[in-house]
């Protein structure tokens, strides 16, 4: 990799976390009652978005359709299958166990991303033409309303419907 496409994945990475923990810096902002700060950090953080865009297509890493869905897949299963594993039984280790638990959440949702993903791949024409429901606990995602999350328990009032 010449150091040019080291450069572009690392400032892509670093936008993109400056990009949530801006709207995070926001939200937190909104309930201190600091709406005008908020509304720097979302602008902020929109640009970054501008930033990191720019960043993973100068990459090459956006093609058609079918190459990102397998590129999403590839991402998913890797931290279903290795991060989220190694870093659960880490956080156990050190008594982190709050963590585990959450790190366990992201773990099961991501492999329910991954098989979301491979239904699209094999035929993106046969997905229901429905909306998508996030919850916002665990970020568990389901096609159409959900009124029980199977990952973390929550009821219909912790999904929202995720906007086209
Ligand atoms: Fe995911
Ligand atoms: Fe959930």
């Amino acid at each position: 990799m010449s150091t040019t496409q080291e450069n572009l994945m690392a400032a892509f990475a670093g936008e993109s976390q400056a990009n949530r923990k801006y709207l995070a810096f926001a939200a937190a902002a909104d309930k201190e009652g600091m709406h005008q700060v908020a509304k720097l950090f979302r602008a902020a953080a929109a640009a970054e978005t501008v930033h990191a865009h720019a960043h993973l297509k100068n990459a090459g890493k956006i093609g058609n359709t079918m190459a990102n869905l397998k590129s999403a897949i590839e991402g998913e299963t890797y931290e279903f299958t290795t991060m989220y594993p190694d870093m659960i039984k880490q956080a156990q280790a050190e008594g982190q166990s709050a963590v585990a638990k959450y790190f366990d959440f992201a773990n099961q949702v991501e492999e329910i991303h991954a098989k979301l993903y491979q239904k699209a791949l094999e035929n993106p024409a046969a997905l229901p033409a429905t909306d998508y429901y996030v919850c916002k606990v665990c970020g568990y995602t389901h096609e159409g309303p959900c009124d029980a999350c199977p990952v973390c328990g929550g009821g219909a009032a912790a999904f929202f419907k995720v906007e086209d």
